[in-house]
Order: C-alpha cells, then sequence, then structure tokens
C-alpha cells in the first residue's frame, strides 16, 4: 500500500491540517457506512475506545463489567481505566468467545456491562443479561456484528485486519448520543470551541492516521477474503487439530490452533508461530486480583494455543509451506 499511503499522507502534510479535520471526518463516515451504523467516532487507541465508550454509558467506580477470562489483556485493563471492575467469566470451550451461561451466572446488582471479544475475528454471540452489550471488535474488522449492542470498539493496530501507521481505535454505535458523548471526552470535555461541560482527557486520533486507514479500508474485503482463504487452506489441510468452530463471518485477524504440546509443535514447524495469548485475565499477575468463578476454558486455551501465519501478504509458496507442514 506503500504508494498509496505516501499520497494520502503527503495529502495531509499539504493541508496543514493535522487533528480532527476532513481525514477523520470522512474516515468515521466510511467506517460507520462499512460497519452498516450510524456514526463511528476515532479516537486516540482500541483501549481508549473502549474505555471512553463504558464512561459515556456512565459506566465508573463501583460498577462491574463482565469480560471474557480469555482475551488481550487491554479488554480489562479499558474497564479498570473507567474506574469499573472488571469480572472476568470462562469461555465456550469450542469457539474461545464469552460463555453466555457464566455471564449470567456472573451478573450482581453492580453489573453495568458485558464485554464478548470477537477473539481472532470470529463472531461472538452477545449475551442477553440485562446490561449494555459493548462488542470488543478489535480483531473483527469486516465480521459481520450479530446486531443488538450499545456500540463496537475496534482497534486500528499496526497488525490488525484494518491496521494504521500508529495506534488508533474506534466507536461505532447507532446511537446518537452516545457517539455525541464520546466525541466530547476525547477532546477534553469540550462541546463546541472552548466550553468544556465536563472533565475528560486527549484521545484524538490523527489526520495523518485517519488518511491511512481510509486507504486500507478501500482494501480491506479483498484482504479478509484472503485470510479467510488462508485459514480454510490451512484448517482443509490438518482436520486433526483443534480449531475454532467455523463461523461464515470469521475474518481470522489471527489463525489459531489448540495443539496439547505447543512447546514441541512450535519447534517442529519450519515457520514461525505466536501465542495469542499465553495466560488467561485469571493467570495475569495484575488482574488475578478480579477472579470470582473458576475460568478452565479459557486457561486452556491459553495453555494450547498456537497462531499460525495468516496475513494477507504471505505468498501462495509460502501459505504451501505452511499447509505440507501441517499435513
Ligand atoms: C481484543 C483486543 N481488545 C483491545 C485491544 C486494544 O487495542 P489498542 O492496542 O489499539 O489499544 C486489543 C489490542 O491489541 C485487542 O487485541
Amino acid at each position: 500500500m506503500r504508494d498509496d499511503l505516501t499520497v494520502a499522507v503527503d495529502r495531509v502534510l499539504h493541508s496543514g491540517r493535522f487533528l480532527l479535520g476532513p481525514e477523520t471526518e470522512a474516515f468515521e463516515s466510511e467506517f460507520a457506512a462499512f460497519c452498516g451504523r450510524e456514526h463511528a467516532v476515532a479516537v486516540a487507541s482500541g483501549t481508549e475506545a473502549l474505555r471512553l465508550t463504558l464512561v459515556a454509558l456512565g459506566i465508573g467506580p463501583g460498577d462491574e463489567v463482565i469480560v471474557p477470562a480469555f482475551t488481550a489483556v487491554p479488554t480489562a485493563a479499558a474497564v479498570c481505566a473507567s474506574g469499573a471492575v472488571p469480572v472476568p467469566v470462562d469461555v465456550d470451550p469450542e469457539t474461545a468467545g464469552l460463555d453466555p451461561g457464566a455471564a449470567g451466572a456472573a451478573v450482581t446488582d453492580r453489573t453495568r456491562g458485558v464485554v464478548p471479544v470477537h477473539l481472532y475475528g470470529r463472531p461472538s454471540p452477545l449475551p442477553d443479561i440485562g446490561v449494555p452489550v459493548i462488542e470488543d471488535a478489535a480483531h473483527a474488522h469486516g465480521a459481520p456484528g450479530p446486531g443488538g449492542s450499545a456500540a463496537a470498539v475496534y482497534s486500528f493496530y499496526p497488525t490488525k485486519n484494518l491496521g494504521g501507521v500508529g495506534d488508533g481505535g474506534a466507536v461505532v454505535t447507532d446511537d446518537a448520543a452516545l457517539a455525541d458523548a464520546v466525541r466530547r471526552l476525547r477532546a477534553h470535555g469540550a462541546r463546541d470551541g472552548y466550553e468544556h461541560v465536563e472533565i475528560a482527557g486527549n484521545s484524538r486520533m490523527s489526520e495523518v492516521e485517519s488518511a491511512a486507514l481510509r486507504v486500507g479500508l478501500g482494501r480491506l474485503t479483498d484482504l479478509n477474503a484472503r485470510r479467510r482463504m488462508i485459514a480454510a487452506r490451512y484448517r482443509a489441510a490438518a482436520p486433526g487439530l483443534r480449531w475454532q468452530t467455523p463461523h461464515p463471518g470469521h475474518v481470522y485477524h489471527l489463525c489459531v490452533a489448540r495443539v496439547a504440546d505447543r512447546d514441541s509443535f512450535r519447534e517442529s514447524v519450519p515457520f514461525e508461530t505466536a501465542v495469542h495469548y499465553p495466560r488467561a485475565l485469571t493467570q495475569q499477575s495484575g488482574y488475578a486480583r478480579f477472579t470470582r468463578s473458576a475460568c478452565p476454558e479459557a486457561e486452556s486455551w491459553a495453555a494450547e494455543c498456537v497462531s499460525l501465519p495468516c496475513f494477507p501478504e504471505m505468498t501462495d509458496d509460502e501459505i504451501e509451506t505452511v499447509c505440507r507442514a501441517l499435513a
């Protein structure tokens, strides 16, 4: 994308407008349309997108927010940063998504929200437990949302399906009041000019980032199709490995198999692998204090998951090498 990115960045440099300008406005309307939602608000990161959504929903100190115990740590970190307490619950053994039954069992009179994570790009069910649902879609750009959530939050970390040239995130919602609140909260709580109606920090996205994301967004559908093709090849080559239950909306931010003897597997294959993620929240020293109930499925995923190379830039030969090794 380098040539197109160069043109986009150059356009911003020539405009002299670096924050909250026409690129961010255009990206927001293009991304909202892409997601099939009314509003998108661009912010500084995925973590900030989740934190600001929680704050905008009035969630904070004294409140509890249910999260899956197997996720990237920022899901829980954003809840903590809002002032609320993350309550980790177990995940489904076959999909790695939040287990709706476990979420229901974790509800208390302090529960104010639940954050299902579309882990690895596979759409997670949205639990119906009587509190606002905020989808953590950091892995799932282009995966059709099941509908019914208050908002979905995205990260544009450079390796994501839609990755930027730095940090970035977005809140996507059909709720105009929620979108307005996030817009205020991302820029010092200001409504118009210098009228500050609430206390907030700075979580803006740069115009350079927005311009780059517009380039990526134009290619996202094709790039997701290539990710799906790569994953389908691996799954066909190794039907004996344990995979997430298939889902037609899966966009394979990561293509993950479960392998009981992960270390030997990783040493034996002629390509690089990674682990997303080696610990459940219940096993993270900074977060174990939030454990309320055992999460054995989350911990099994953490012990066995291995991420195979899966990104659209892979050559056909590279894909074939992985398939041959898996077969
Ligand atoms: C599932 C999940 N949620 C949230 C985040 C946070 O996004 P960011 O790194 O843009 O703050 C990430 C980032 O890696 C993620 O993987």
